[in-house]
């Protein structure tokens, strides 16, 4: 199976936790983008969605999915979502799409996050991937020497601006080891918005997309 079809696979794999009558929290990126073809076709048994990204609203707008302001909601039963790498204990690195910030937003609304995976992301230490960070821009020089003292090698990622205005620093070199010291760490730089380290907030289940069909992973 190509990388792609185990995408697809976990993607439609993740309908089975949509709950009829809920509004759905919906993530970014090509396994995400999967999802919401598989959503589109429950789009008369749910609410809504609430979308992390613009590219992901449009999608979900295009299949009849109506999506809701995140102030719009108090809970989120589930939010659904890829990731570029996570570890034994559910821990993620995510953001090569650069919507990290609104993803963790949603993430933490949610009472469960679903976390959809080919098995090529799951890895032992994280830090491989590349750790992206949203960032105030008049703060990128300042955040990016604060990131050098932390031990990483930040690149500024051209061309891009985020949903919110920002841009991203993507951190390479790291080992990570602590991955909730090194989440709370790099939050608390000033200019930082968020970094997309999701091990305070992990997954609670993992789809994992294997030759040998889709493998479930709880807490
Ligand atoms: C976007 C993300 C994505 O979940 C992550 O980059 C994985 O993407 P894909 O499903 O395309 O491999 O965090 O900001």
């Amino acid at each position: 199976m190509t990388q792609d079809e185990l995408k697809k696979a976990v993607g439609w794999a993740a309908l089975e936790y949509v709950k009829p009558g809920t509004v759905v929290g919906v993530g970014t990126g090509s396994t995400a983008s999967h999802f919401i073809d598989a959503l589109g076709t429950m789009k008369d048994k749910i609410e809504g969605a609430v979308s992390s990204s613009e590219a992901s609203t449009e999608k979900l707008k295009s299949l009849g999915i109506p999506v809701f302001d995140c102030n719009e909601v108090d809970s989120l039963d589930i939010y659904v979502d890829g990731a570029d790498e996570i570890n034994a204990q559910m821990q993620m690195i995510k953001g090569g799409g650069a919507a990290l910030t609104r993803e963790k937003i949603i993430a933490a609304v949610a009472k469960k996050f679903i976390c959809i995976i080919d098995a090529s992301k799951q890895v032992d230490v994280l830090g491989k991937f590349p750790l992206p960070v949203e960032v105030i821009p008049m703060a990128r020089s300042y955040v990016a020497r604060e990131l050098v003292k932390l031990g990483g090698t930040p690149v500024y990622r051209q061309n891009v601006i985020t949903d919110n205005g920002n841009v991203i620093l993507d951190v390479h070199n790291l080992a990570i080891l602590n991955p909730i010291e090194l989440e709370n760490k790099i939050n608390a730089i000033a200019g930082v918005v968020t970094v997309g380290l999701f091990a305070n907030r992990g997954a609670n289940v993992v789809l994992v997309g294997t030759s040998d069909g889709v493998k479930t992973i709880t807490e």
